[in-house]
Order: structure tokens, then C-alpha cells, then sequence
């Protein structure tokens, strides 16, 4: 008798029973975008909360199967994959990546509406999604609404059906359009956008393009995205639910937003506590490498180069010239090439390169021979780099990489090219500054450490945050107020115009004061010259 009891108290009294409350609990998680590079944190994520106890549903643009993840793990496959990339040639005739350098942010910016208001459609046409909307039985069924935090809004939709909260995992990190769905006011002066190359101390006219960029994506997002989105939602959403909330509304209801950023990858910038930054979640211990790329690094005394530029771009697609151009550098290096190149069947290759069509990437990095990474610039790429402190060359191409490569040559560990302006002259020279002038070095060295310093590993953060969640079943108590506010009263317009209104009618009031004493002093006047 006495032991139960000990053993009872002693539970009930700890912060444990609390945590344990949210075990075992039922997640629908929905990762529709057919982005790759998004899988690296959606995986992570998935195979943490598996791990941790937890049921996950995930309705995903990819087969998590060869994660070997077990029975708590059931997958609702989308197929076939849709194929954005057609949408994007489609939309802006570019025939492969390597041309959208010359693509505009505005573009950019409907290019991400295009393929996220198509990816959704795709998503939410599946039988098996529909079964999901569909279902008799919603009561219970599920604790916790997982959903990416990238032009997938109408599947916030679900929450409401199943009538439960909502975190969201935001692949890019911080976007300035994440003020109005947080309720606060992220300063335009020195938060750049996400896809303008600017860092966080602007000039005055890079301070124009800025506020415009971000007011423009503002405007479009209320203005033209969101009716479609809403749209979707009813389309699909509208024969169970009589009343199918706005995307605006739905987006505002989001209890934790999970960031891939973390300090000093991202600047200081107003947020709130429900903006967790959980950056580098995808990046795990070191693995062992296959034998041949372990015996090509053990064996570079002199250092190794590794290149990739991501999953998407492709380096096959790389114009002919410039292939020549990067192979005719690394053959005169004294140092080892290992290059993600998707045709292995490549001419003339140096003896010192070796290319693969995959390479275990972070495990490459990871390796105390590799002296500089080449990178598109790519957020999860560069947290590896960072993380693994290598020195980076960026070559970026679209969205945040420019943004990434200039924190990281400002942080002075890159050095970062344009596409379409390398010379073998800039390219022997980047590199060999990166290899042997310690500065660049010495800066990584320093960002890492500061970037893997933190209370608790960004995939226990996740974890815990989305058990927070589901223990307290949402956080309105982290919810801004402001989030209720008219925009003139958010942005304190009424009250500006009210001292505004006090301030003029005083300034009235004296020079009224001032002209009927005047008035009085010259009929006075008058009256004695009379
Ligand atoms: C699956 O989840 C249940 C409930 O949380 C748990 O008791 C069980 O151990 C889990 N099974 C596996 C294989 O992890
Ligand atoms: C090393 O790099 C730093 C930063 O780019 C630069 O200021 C310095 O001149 C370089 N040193 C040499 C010897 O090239």
C-alpha cells in the first residue's frame, strides 16, 4: 500500500507527470510541398516525435518508408509528385534553374504563390485527403494539427474540422509577413526581407527597396493570394463545413510557429514567444562515409573542396563553359574535389575530382580535411557549413540564398560569386583565400560555436514545444493581443490622429486668442486716434 502511494506522489509531484501528459498523443502532421530540401526538417521532426512516444498521421509529398519509423508512423502518400518545376517553366519560361538568377524577387514571390495554391489543390484532391476531411468521426481522433509554414494555408482547415491546435514549421525561418499572423511589428528599417540581398544594416535606398518589397508582399498576400487560397479551401472544405474560415482569420489562430533560423544565422528582430527558432533540427551526429569517399578525404593532406549546389539546382544543367571553366580550376588544385554532379559519366574529369550523383553532405562536412564548401547557398546547406565550420563559396541563385550569403560574407566565413560573372581568375582566387588565409577560418570557427550553443538541441526545442501545445491544447496565452486590433489601432493611428486633433484644435484656439486680442488692441488704437 504504502509503496503505490510513494511511487504516486512522487510522480504527480514532479514536473513529469505534467510532461508525460502529452505522451502518446495523436498527430496529424500535412507536408503537401514537393520541396526536398523541406523533408530535411519535416523528416527530422517526424522521426523525433515517433521516437518520442508520439502517433503520427502524415499526409507528405514523399515516403518517409525508408526511415524505418514503425507502427506509430502512418503515411498518406500524395501521388504522383506533383511536378512544380513544370508550373514554374509554365509560368516563366525558364528552361532549367540555373536561368531563374535572372528572375525578379516579384516574380520570385508569384512563382511561391503559383506552385503553393497548385500543390495544395493536388494535395487536398487525394481520396485519401478527402477521406481525412470526410471522416465521420472527428471527436478525439487527433491532438495536434502539424502544417508547413510556406503557401499551404488551406489545410489550416483541417484544425478547425478536428477542432484542434495548430504548429507550423516554417522551412525559410523568419519572413517579414509573419507579423500579421503574430500580432507584431517587425521594423522594416533593419529586418531585411527574405529574398532581398540586404543584411540587417541598410543603406537609405536599400531601406526604400526594402519597405517596399515587404509592403508589397503584405498587400499581395491580402489582396490577391489570399482570395485564391480561400477559394481552395472552400472548393474542398465547403460541403463539411458550412462556414470555411478565411485563410486571414485561420493563419491568426496558429498556436507555435517552429523556425528553421537560429542565432547568429538570423539577425535580432522584434518577435514573440510562440516564434520558436529551431534551426539545424536536420543536422544529427556524423555517420560513418561509404569507404571510397572516407579513403579520397582521409587521404587529402593538402585539404578537399566539397561542391553542391542543393537538390534542385542540378550542376548537369550547368552551361558547358562554365563546367570547362570549374573543371580547369579544380585540376590545377592541389587539393581533392569531392562534387555532387548528377551525370557521373562526365569527360576529361581530373584525377583529384571525384563526382557523385548523391553525397552524404553533412557527414562530408563533417570530415577534418574539408576546407571549404561550395554552396548555392541554400538555408539547411549553409547551417551545415556553419555548423561543421567550413569556410563557404556561394554561388546563390533565387530566394533567401543571397540573403544567407551575405550574413555569411559579412560574418566573414564566404566569399560569395555571381553566377554569371565567374572568371578561372575570381575562382582560383576565392578559393584560395578560403583555403589559406586563416581569417575566414578563424570567423566560422567562432559562428559555430555560437550557433550550437543553446539550452536545449533544436529537435528536443520542437518536440517540447509541440507537447506544450498539445498539454495546454493551443496557447492563446502567448497569442498577441494586437493580433484583435484594427490596423489604425494597432498601428496607434487613432491615437496619433487624436493628439494630432488636440494639438491643432489648441494651436486654433491660440491664434484665435491671439487675432481677437489683436482685434480689440486695434479698434482701441483706432478709437483714440479718433
Ligand atoms: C506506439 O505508441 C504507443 C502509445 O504512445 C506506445 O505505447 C508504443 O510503445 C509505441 N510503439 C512503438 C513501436 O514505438
Ligand atoms: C585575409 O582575408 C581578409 C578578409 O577578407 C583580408 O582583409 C586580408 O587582407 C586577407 N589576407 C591575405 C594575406 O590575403
Amino acid at each position: 500500500m504504502q509503496f503505490p502511494l510513494l511511487f504516486g506522489l512522487l510522480l504527480t509531484g514532479t514536473l513529469y507527470s505534467q510532461l508525460e501528459l502529452a505522451e502518446g498523443s495523436k498527430i496529424l502532421a500535412v507536408y503537401a510541398f514537393p520541396g526536398k530540401s523541406h523533408f530535411m526538417m519535416h523528416t527530422a521532426l517526424i522521426r523525433e516525435l515517433v521516437e518520442s512516444g508520439h502517433q503520427v498521421t502524415m499526409v507528405t509529398a514523399f515516403s518517409l518508408e525508408k526511415e524505418q519509423l514503425g507502427s506509430n508512423y502512418t503515411e498518406i502518400l500524395i501521388e504522383p509528385v506533383y511536378d512544380f518545376w513544370h508550373d514554374v517553366k509554365l509560368n516563366f519560361g525558364a528552361q532549367h534553374l540555373f536561368e531563374l538568377t535572372r528572375m525578379t524577387n516579384y516574380d520570385f514571390l508569384k512563382m511561391l504563390e503559383i506552385i503553393g495554391l497548385k500543390t495544395t489543390e493536388h494535395a487536398l484532391r487525394q481520396p485519401k485527403v478527402r477521406s481525412l476531411i470526410h471522416a465521420e468521426q472527428k471527436e478525439g481522433v487527433f491532438d495536434l494539427l502539424l502544417a508547413e509554414q510556406f503557401y499551404q494555408e488551406a489545410f489550416l482547415a483541417l484544425a478547425h474540422l478536428y477542432k484542434i491546435p495548430v504548429v507550423t514549421t516554417s522551412t525559410l525561418g523568419y519572413e517579414n509577413h509573419m507579423s500579421q499572423m503574430m500580432g507584431l511589428i517587425t521594423p522594416w528599417s533593419f529586418v531585411p526581407h527574405g529574398f532581398m540581398p540586404f543584411t540587417d544594416r541598410m543603406s537609405f535606398l536599400e531601406r526604400v527597396k526594402n519597405s517596399y518589397a515587404s509592403f508589397y508582399e503584405d498587400m499581395d498576400r491580402l489582396l490577391n493570394y489570399f482570395p485564391k487560397m480561400d477559394a481552395v479551401a472552400r472548393e474542398f472544405f465547403g460541403p463539411v463545413l458550412t462556414e470555411v474560415p478565411k485563410v486571414k482569420h485561420m493563419e491568426r489562430q496558429i498556436s507555435v510557429m517552429l523556425l528553421n533560423s537560429h542565432a547568429p544565422l538570423t539577425t535580432a528582430r522584434p518577435t514573440v514567444d510562440a516564434m520558436v527558432p529551431v534551426g539545424g533540427m536536420h543536422i544529427y551526429p556524423p555517420k560513418p562515409l561509404p569507404a571510397d569517399m572516407q579513403a579520397l578525404l582521409d587521404g587529402a593532406t593538402e585539404g578537399a573542396i566539397f561542391f553542391s549546389l542543393g537538390s534542385n539546382v542540378q550542376s548537369k544543367d550547368m552551361p558547358v563553359e562554365m563546367l570547362r571553366l570549374f573543371l580547369q580550376v579544380f585540376g590545377s588544385l592541389k587539393q581533392r574535389v569531392l562534387w555532387k554532379f548528377e551525370d557521373e559519366s562526365i569527360s576529361q574529369l581530373p584525377d583529384n575530382v571525384m563526382v557523385r550523383k548523391w553525397l552524404p553532405q553533412a557527414d562530408i562536412l563533417a570530415h577534418r580535411h574539408v576546407k571549404v564548401f561550395i554552396t548555392h547557398g541554400g538555408l539547411f546547406g549553409t547551417q551545415e557549413g556553419v555548423h561543421y565550420a567550413v569556410p563557404m563559396l556561394g554561388i546563390p541563385f533565387y530566394c533567401d540564398q543571397h540573403l544567407n550569403m551575405n550574413k555569411a560574407v559579412l560574418g566573414g566565413y564566404a566569399i560569395s560569386l555571381h553566377f554569371q560573372s565567374i572568371t578561372e581568375e575570381i575562382l582560383r582566387h576565392s578559393l584560395d583565400q578560403l583555403i589559406h588565409n586563416v581569417t575566414y577560418k578563424e570567423n566560422v570557427q567562432r559562428v559555430s560555436d555560437i550557433f550550437r550553443d543553446r539550452p536545449l538541441e533544436p529537435r528536443k526545442s520542437a518536440v517540447y514545444w509541440i507537447e506544450y501545445v498539445i498539454r495546454h491544447r493551443g496557447a492563446s496565452h502567448m497569442r498577441s493581443a494586437g493580433l484583435d486590433l484594427n490596423w489604425f489601432q494597432f498601428y496607434l493611428l487613432d491615437v496619433i490622429a487624436f493628439v494630432a486633433i488636440i494639438a491643432l484644435a489648441g494651436v486654433m484656439a491660440l491664434s484665435l486668442a491671439i487675432r481677437l486680442l489683436m482685434g480689440s488692441n486695434k479698434k482701441h488704437r483706432k478709437a483714440k486716434q479718433n
